[in-house]
């Protein structure tokens, strides 16, 4: 299994990383685009194979895209990343042209490949992989629900003084602190629904934080973000390469599902070897309808600024 991560920065690294400490893949390539950056980052990691005891072998590349042939899985996560006060949708214009040029590169070299997007923003950029490859659509899926819930499942376990594992939730809908639906209806406490030990209120306290997690960190941090969202693509990346059938929520292509269309959003998905295997309905109450319908529209607002 040889797995590429485009964007030898912050998430990239760090995603990198967990892929190799979790001993599933065969080789991890690192490109950059800043001279010898992602070959120290993986001379670094390599560094700590003995201690971590891992054999997946790092190599990093300068922009030469011919080390990254026959890549299984591609992850892109170069672009440039916000700064405090800043939403994700102000990272579009830069973004979408490196994006675009990007997933061109890998696809010349592993036609076969999947990509995982994670540059924001993130459910446009997905869309743009879509609209410019032609890639079928399973093999485009975009990482955000995966990292909103690990936020969500933080914060209720916060507020459920209980342990993280004993929660479970999700959050589905567009990769924006207001486009986010955190599932507070379906979220449960070692399979009992969290309502029964929170009040309202501090439910909506815990959806509202959830929602601004990436900008409270970016805020502390002065940069966005890079362990949980680096964690959050190692376990997409891991459940396709080991064919897990595990669900996430993910940007995926809907065509009709949740009554949405032409858009990437985040909904819940299978993924297994083939990528997205299947978009999981789930009975959505009428409030949790509006709010993704109207996360879709501000989805699909960013995306008409796009050209293909
Ligand atoms: P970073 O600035 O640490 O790393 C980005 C890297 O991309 C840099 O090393 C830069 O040299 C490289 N790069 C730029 N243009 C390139 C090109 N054409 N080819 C190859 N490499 C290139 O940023 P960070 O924190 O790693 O974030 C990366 C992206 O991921 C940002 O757009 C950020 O907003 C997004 N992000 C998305 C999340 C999600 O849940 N979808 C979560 C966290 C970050």
């Amino acid at each position: 299994m040889k797995v590429t991560v485009v964007g030898a920065g912050a998430v990239g690294a760090s995603c990198a990383e967990y892929i190799a400490i979790k001993n599933f893949a065969s080789e991890v390539v690192l490109v950059d685009i800043k001279e010898g950056f992602a070959e120290g980052k993986a001379m670094d990691l390599m560094q700590t194979a003995s201690l971590n005891g891992f054999d997946t072998k790092i190599v990093g590349t300068t922009g030469d895209y011919s080390k990254t042939a026959g890549s299984d899985i591609c992850v892109i996560t170069s672009g440039i990343a916000r700064k405090p006060g800043m939403s994700r949708d102000e990272l579009l214009g830069i973004n979408a042209g490196i994006v675009k040029a990007v997933s061109s590169s890998l696809i010349e070299h592993s036609p076969n490949t999947i990509i995982i997007v994670v540059s924001n923003p993130m459910d446009t950029m997905t869309y743009l992989v879509h609209k410019t490859t032609g890639l079928p659509k399973n093999r485009i899926i975009g990482m955000g629900g995966a990292l909103d819930s690990a936020r969500f499942k933080y914060r209720l376990a916060e507020a459920l003084e209980a342990p993280i594992s004993d929660v479970d939730g999700m959050v589905i809908g567009g990769h924006s602190d207001k486009g986010m639906v955190p599932l507070t209806r379906l979220a449960t406490r070692n399979s009992v629904p969290v309502s029964e030990f929170l009040s309202e209120d501090r439910l909506e306290q815990v959806k509202e934080d959830t929602k601004v997690g990436g900008a409270t960190l970016t805020g502390l941090l002065g940069t966005s973000a890079w362990y949980a969202p680096g964690a959050a693509v190692s376990g997409l990346v891991q459940a396709i390469a080991c064919d897990q059938k595990k669900i996430y929520p993910c940007s995926a292509l809907v065509e009709g599902e949740y009554g949405l269309s032409d858009l990437c959003i985040g909904v819940p998905v299978v993924l297994g070897r083939n990528g997205i295997e299947k978009i999981v309905e789930i009975n959505l109450s009428e409030a949790e309808k509006a709010a993704l319908v109207s996360s879709a529209e501000a989805v699909k607002n960013n995306n008409t600024s796009l050209e293909f």
